[in-house]
């Protein structure tokens, strides 16, 4: 049956922030994370600790790191590539880390610059590093659905590299459809496939709705058991090294479509949408979530 409770993580500061072309204020990405803060979300993605020649957007990310007020209760989680990413996410504050894999080598070797195989490496020196401090490490497994530059993607692929991440001590692994194009019959092959390999309480969906499919696939997911999803405020995102990605799926659709299904998130719907408010008027753009555009349209 359906989960009583479902954990969202908040990726729009990173995901959805990290697509954008003009470079957003630090005192903007701050102001978000803190509205994000006091609506009840259990997660917010912070910032990437990445090259900031590959990913000029993220440069700040120890000023937003420093900046922001953290909430108890809050998990902040940033993204680490390697054991540099992650040195300098624990000096600049830092508590929870996610290494970034993917199930194409093609996406893996331009996003990341080295193979799934490498990557595994580095991975596993970031996660030696975590387990010495009680950091803890959540995994994602980018083009679990399609690559896009490969194309399909086997739910066999998506499995072993889950496993691995897992094995490599990740307590959760977030399956990433990246550029959209899974469907509810792509999403449950693949699941059935990874949740032979690894617990369901250890799983996470992460949706971009680039063919419109993105609460379709949640809900076959949530229908599955899954109790984690990733989503993105104002459905803001894509993915730079992933060409006609569109945003994630928005947090307030996926709110209110588990409001309705009577599965509790813990998230106040009103104050996201308030939050997707104020930064898509920073950004100067509408908001891609449909319910935000239907609520403040009455
Ligand atoms: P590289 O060039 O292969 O790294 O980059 P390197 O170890 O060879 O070092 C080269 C230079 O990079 C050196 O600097 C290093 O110091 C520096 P130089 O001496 O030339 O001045 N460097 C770093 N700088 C800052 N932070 C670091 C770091 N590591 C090395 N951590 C690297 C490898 C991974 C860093 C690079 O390829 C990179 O930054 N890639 C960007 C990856 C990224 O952020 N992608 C977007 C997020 S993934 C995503 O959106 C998908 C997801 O949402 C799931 C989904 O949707 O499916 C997660
Ligand atoms: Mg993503």
């Amino acid at each position: 049956g359906l989960p009583e409770y479902v954990k969202i993580v908040e990726v729009g500061p990173r995901d959805g922030l990290q697509n954008e072309e003009v470079i957003v204020p630090t005192d903007i990405k701050i102001e978000l994370i803190n509205r994000l803060s006091k609506t009840g979300l259990p997660a917010i993605e912070v910032t990437s600790f990445v090259s900031s020649k590959w990913v000029p957007q993220m440069a700040d990310h120890k000023e937003v790191m420093r900046g922001i007020e953290r909430h108890p209760g809050v998990q902040y989680p940033v993204l680490t590539p390697n054991l540099q990413g992650f040195n300098s996410a624990i000096a600049a504050g830092a508590t929870e880390v996610s290494v970034f894999g993917a199930a194409s080598d093609s996406f893996s070797r331009v996003n990341i610059n080295c193979s799934i195989e490498k990557s595994i490496d580095k991975f596993e020196e970031v996660a030696k590093a975590a387990r010495n401090m009680n950091i803890p490490v959540r995994g994602y497994v980018s083009c679990a659905l399609g690559c896009p530059y490969e194309g399909n993607i086997t739910p066999a692929k998506v499995a072993e590299v889950s496993k691995r991440l897992y094995n490599l001590g990740c307590y959760e692994v977030s399956l990433g459809d990246t550029i959209g194009v899974g469907t509810p019959g792509s999403m449950k092959r693949m699941l059935e496939a990874v949740m032979k390999e690894i617990p369901l309480n250890a799983l996470a969906v992460h949706c971009h709705d680039t063919y419109g499919q993105a609460l379709a696939n949640i809900l076959t997911a949530i229908q599955m058991g899954v109790a984690v999803v990733d989503s993105s405020v104002a459905g803001l995102g894509g993915c730079p090294y992933a060409r006609g990605a569109t945003g994630n799926v928005a947090t307030e659709d996926v709110i209110y479509m588990l409001n309705g299904l009577g599965i509790s998130t813990g998230v106040n719907l009103y104050t996201v949408m308030e939050a997707g408010n104020f930064i898509c008027t920073a950004l100067n753009k509408k908001t891609n979530s449909k319910v935000a555009q239907a609520s403040f349209n009455i």
